[in-house]
């Protein structure tokens, strides 16, 4: 039986899924309603973590980080790198291989998520309850530049994903 900060994230996560898998349904065609709401999800997905989750279990963990914690910031800036430019199939992709990686090693046993329950104890109500209110981020509007698949690159391979995303996609 999970604790409620596990609950709550996990079911964000299965959200997300379901979004993106609805956004690439047709590989020709990405479906950018979904795929807009995929990416607002996200962002605020990874800001709960990083402005909520991550410090609340730093100070309940005697204001040490987590061991983790350093990882899943590397994961969240690549995702949020390519959530930047308009998506392509290889974009989709790349999100993808990261989020079953990065979604097990929160969800997973021994994860952020079961850590965060046992270390919050009767507190993770409250904790949940400061997920929620967790103001929305405003997405700006997509950025096709050519610094950005450079930069998203270099997002990956800090995160040692640079397999995920060739030069040329
Ligand atoms: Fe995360
Ligand atoms: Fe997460």
């Amino acid at each position: 039986m999970h604790g409620p900060i596990h609950r709550m994230l996990s079911g964000d996560h299965a959200r997300l899924d379901e979004l993106l898998k609805r956004a690439a349904a047709d590989p020709a065609h990405i479906a950018s309603q979904p795929y807009r709401e995929f990416r607002r999800g996200l962002l605020r997905h990874i800001a709960m973590e990083e402005k909520v989750l991550l410090p609340a279990a730093q100070r309940l963990n005697g204001e040490q980080p987590l061991e983790v914690a350093a990882r899943l910031r590397l994961d969240h800036g690549a995702m949020a790198a390519l959530l930047v430019p308009t998506p392509t199939p290889a974009v989709i992709a790349a999100l993808r291989a990261i989020l079953v990686i990065h979604n097990q090693l929160e969800e997973g046993a021994g994860g952020l998520y079961e850590t965060c329950d046992l270390l919050a104890g009767a507190q993770a109500e409250q904790i949940v309850a400061q997920l929620r209110n967790a103001p929305d981020v405003p997405a700006a509007p997509f950025n096709d530049s050519p610094k950005v698949m450079p930069a998203a690159r270099r997002a990956l391979a800090r995160a040692g994903y640079e397999h995920l995303l060739s030069e040329g996609e």
